[in-house]
């Protein structure tokens, strides 16, 4: 087990340029695998999750060639992929398991799925439901709607779905699989959640409509098509990594960041809008935009936090960073409200048990609700709650090895993160680029 330790420092300086966006990431290898020539995709994240998709269409005889720059998909259009040999391991990656599945049910092969002890226990029935009714056969393997899935051939029919949860994980899921279809296939969710899988399908050709709904909800639908068309991506950096720089230049005294290359996609961008409302000193500066996706330079300056209630519609937008705004809140002068946030409980972990646990181990108060948490104010003389170090749990889930990292960063004392091994799923030079920006390089890697 590796275990990082983190000590408390001050004036974080400089510039950390954030990695790939896993969403677009994956989505870049899984369109390119069965569109007809090749994708480039430059500032792909070769994060452990990302790695797992490659892994998967590689078997289903995709070529996929690494070079330094870049990757390279050398695509079979959308009926070239041939059964695997292999159960097909989707490692701990919720986004390979669920979008995979939507491709996978539009196949002429069988095929199994099947992830690490966290991934095999998280909810599929979620897409097992409009997967079937679009007459796709997949079914949980143990009979308890988690992975190992199998998935038969099946005549794929379209169909307009109303998702329980906003998911785009779901949405993509129907989506893909509508590609395979009889007609319009359509998704309406509660609330509009991340739109990548629409704006990447549109580049590479398919007919897809987006409508937001005066209620708040938001249906997304797409044409069978004949064929998708390889395309160049250039993935932006991904905001919720850029989430654990923001907070520490926030958060740690005396600080002044350039977080670069930061994804702004308006369903991702929630934590900048939460971040702007308790009264973070953030500036964007050299917005682009390419492929629909917006990018910027993020300067952050340490700032006086005020809390917050983060709720509704804002939810899906910033759902992956809600343990690290809960670290933020925990600095903050007010109560911070989270709720809305059920789906907090089917990450990689129960997020609001194992955000609950990692704070009250390092001295901070928080109540934990049925959908989300409430951590009470400070005074403004109290400059928030004092944190002191702690062993943390990890528990392997990436979110919450890098926020107690930061909170590590402005707690008293030493805080030892258990398992820090697993930011290689989204972040692996998480703690080099965090070592950067000390002035004082004092953090140390130990094997328990
Ligand atoms: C993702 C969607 C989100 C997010 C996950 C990645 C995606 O999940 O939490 O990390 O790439 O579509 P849900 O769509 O299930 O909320």
């Amino acid at each position: 087990m590796s275990v990082k330790e983190i000590y408390p420092v001050k004036g974080l300086r400089g510039e950390v340029t954030i990695p790939g966006d896993k969403s677009i990431s994956h989505r870049s290898i899984m369109l390119g695998a069965i569109s007809l020539g090749t994708t480039e995709i430059t500032h792909f994240l070769k994060g452990a999750d990302c790695l797992s998709t490659i892994d998967c269409f590689r078997k289903m005889g995709i070529e996929i060639e690494e070079t330094p720059q870049s990757i390279l998909v050398h695509g079979k259009g959308l009926h070239g992929l041939s059964a695997p040999a292999d159960i097909l391991n989707v490692g701990n990656s919720g986004t390979t398991t669920r979008l995979m599945s939507g491709i996978l049910a539009g196949q002429n092969f069988a095929s199994v799925m099947s992830g690490d002890d966290s991934l095999n226990s998280r909810p599929m029935g979620r897409i097992m439901t409009p997967l079937n009714l679009m007459g796709a056969n997949v079914t949980s393997i143990v009979g308890n709607n988690c992975a190992p899935l199998r998935i038969t051939p099946g005549k794929i029919h379209a169909i307009s779905y109303t998702s329980p949860v906003a998911s785009a994980q779901v949405k993509s899921a129907v989506l893909l699989a509508g590609l395979y279809g009889d007609g319009t296939t359509s998704v309406t969710e509660p609330a509009l959640s991340r739109n990548h899988t629409e704006l990447m399908l549109q580049s590479f050709g398919a007919e897809v409509a987006s409508t937001m709904h005066p209620d708040g909800s938001a249906t997304a639908s797409v044409e069978p098509c004949e064929q998708l068309y390889g395309q160049k991506i250039c993935v932006p950096g991904d905001i919720s990594s850029a989430a654990y720089f923001i907070a520490a230049g926030l958060l740690v005294p005396d600080s002044e960041l350039l977080v670069k290359n930061v994804g702004t996609n308006l369903t991702r961008a929630g934590f900048l809008e939460v971040c702007k409302g308790m009264g973070a000193d953030i500036t964007l500066l050299n917005q682009t935009y390419e492929g629909g996706e917006g990018r910027a330079d993020v300067l952050v300056r340490t700032s006086h936090l005020k809390g917050t209630t983060i709720e509704g519609n804002l939810i899906p937008t910033l759902i992956d960073e809600i343990p690290i705004l809960a670290v933020m809140a925990s600095q903050a002068e007010g109560p911070t409200i989270i709720k809305d946030a059920a789906e907090l409980k089917v990450k990689e972990t129960n997020r609001i048990d194992t955000v609950t646990e990692g704070l009250r181990a390092m001295g901070a108060t928080i109540t934990p609700t049925e959908d989300g948490m409430i951590i009470p104010g400070s005074s403004p003389q109290s400059g928030g709650q004092p944190l002191k170090g702690a062993k943390i749990n990890s528990y392997l889930d990436h979110r919450i090895a890098m926020s107690f990292a930061v909170a590590g960063l402005i707690a008293d004392g030493t805080t030892q993160i258990l398992d820090s091994q697993c930011v290689d799923v989204s972040y692996p030079d998480f703690f080099q680029s965090l070592e950067n920006c000390m002035e004082e390089q004092r953090m140390c890697l130990g094997t328990f």
